[in-house]
């Protein structure tokens, strides 16, 4: 087999042989660097159906099939068998730890729970109803400041050190989103409690009384950290790695990605999962809202469902939805949203459109619901979602610093404006 594709111009008989680059899994690509140099061409893929915009060697994920691994370890092991501080470990680090360096890594995040004093008085200015990704965005981008002069993006120890405060910061920055919002005074970290542990005593705990989350409440937020925390090259770790290419502090980058996943077509589609079915409101409606989703003249879409990559089920899907089963019948909760959810998904998949399509329940779809019987209110879900997927976000920022091919990003375009054309003054205009 040839491993080279050629690229022949048929207006001037002038032709490019392509390398054909062969990942260790995954379709090869053709490697088109120098289209633009010998033809003089650009490609257009609108959606980056097609292209690869980088190399990388954390996460691997094949949509036919329905598979998600992280640093090789499919992610069905990982939720069953690792916690998240560990799958932080492995994104960051390439191999799982040894005891010991789980013992240090741990200790490592602990050193960075607290945020600076000042920091609180971010959150203060933002109006009390406030969308909880605003606040979140804009204190992450505030941290950069703090950091901003003492960063040198191309030490190795410093990346390192960027890591540990991102992981080990953004429990803190997450609680006081939820906190500010309902009133309650902000809770310093508890370096004696859990990583997750933490986060919730941070989050939930009232000064009034004691508080000790139950163990299963622990497990469901760590098992959706672990399934949040990286996912190939999306919407967000795009825009992470594309704000980065610019040398940019990477607190900023990550509040870039932020601002990105708080998009319904992205992270922000677990919160309008919950809304919609809580105007679904009971399974008879369901038909009536699949109808809408399947109109063309309505711009309804069904919230949780599809996916750019997934044409089978999203394996995360899979995992959350046992989840929610085993956490709503060990706090015995009876949620008639999971029977709607559930419902919905049944009449989804033996819809003609949605076969037709490969349109499957995405991640979004019950993570909700989870977050739901743990109490936590939906405009914090994708608050959730980024606090989780900042270990990704800088796993990757620190793969591209040491990637060989580091340069700006820039996009090209097929400009479908005006020719050029002479300034005519106002007083000329008719
Ligand atoms: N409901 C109804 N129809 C849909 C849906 C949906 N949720 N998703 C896709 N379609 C239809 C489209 O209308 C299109 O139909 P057509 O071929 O007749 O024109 C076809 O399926 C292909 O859809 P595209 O929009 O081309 O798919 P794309 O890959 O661009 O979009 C996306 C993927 C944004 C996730 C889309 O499926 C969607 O909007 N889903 C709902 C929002 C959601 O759940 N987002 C979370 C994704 S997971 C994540 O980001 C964490």
């Amino acid at each position: 087999m040839s491993d080279t594709v050629t690229i022949i111009d048929n207006r001037t008989g002038k032709q490019l042989n392509c390398p054909v680059l062969q990942g260790v899994m995954g379709p090869p690509v053709i490697d088109i660097k120098h289209l633009y140099k010998e033809l003089g061409m650009f490609t257009y893929d609108p959606g980056y159906g097609s292209t690869s915009s980088c190399k990388s060697a954390i996460t691997y994920l094949d949509g036919e099939q329905g598979v998600l691994m992280y640093r090789g370890y499919p992610i069905e092991q990982l939720a069953e068998q690792s916690t998240f501080l560990e799958v932080c470990y492995l994104l960051i680090y390439g191999e799982l730890p040894s005891r010991l360096q789980m013992d240090e890594w741990e200790t490592g995040i602990k050193m960075h729970t607290m945020t600076h004093e000042h920091l609180s008085r971010f959150y203060t200015g933002y109006r009390y109803d406030a969308h909880p990704m605003s606040i979140m965005g804009g204190v992450v981008n505030a941290i950069a400041s703090y950091y901003h002069d003492a960063t040198d993006i191309y030490d190795a120890g410093q990346r390192l050190m960027t890591a540990k405060r991102v992981i080990g910061k953004m429990p803190n920055i997450a609680s006081k989103c939820y906190r500010y919002a309902i009133g309650l005074p902000f809770v310093y970290p508890d370096n004696s409690l859990s990583y997750i542990e933490n986060f919730m005593n941070m989050t939930f705990s009232k000064p009034s009384e004691k508080y000790k989350p139950s163990p299963v409440a622990v497990r469901a937020l760590d098992l959706l950290f672990i399934l949040h925390a990286d996912h190939e090259q999306n919407a967000s770790t795009s825009t992470v790695r594309l704000a980065a290419s610019a040398e940019t502090n990477p607190f900023a980058c990550i509040a870039a990605g932020i601002a990105t996943l708080w998009g319904k077509a992205h992270g922000g589609a677990n919160e309008a999962v919950i809304k919609m079915l809580e105007e679904i409101e009971h399974p008879r409606n369901i038909r009536k809202f699949l109808d809408r989703a399947k109109d063309k003249d309505d711009s309804f879409r069904l919230m949780g469902f599809g996916h750019r990559v997934y044409k089978n089920y999203d394996p995360r899907a899979t995992i959350i939805r046992k989840a929610c089963h085993e956490l709503l019948g060990e706090m015995g909760l009876n949620q008639p949203m999971f029977e709607i959810a559930m419902e919905l998904e049944r009449i989804a998949l033996e819809d003609g459109y949605f076969i037709e399509r490969k349109l499957y329940p995405n991640v979004d779809f019950y993570s909700g619901l989870i977050y739901q019987a743990l109490n936590i209110p939906s405009e914090m879900f994708t608050v959730m979602f980024a606090l989780a997927r900042s270990a990704g976000w800088v796993a990757q920022w620190m793969e591209l610093m040491v990637d060989s091919d580091f340069r700006i990003g820039r996009p090209r375009q097929l400009y479908i404006g005006k020719e050029k054309r002479d300034y005519i003054p106002i007083s000329q205009r008719s």
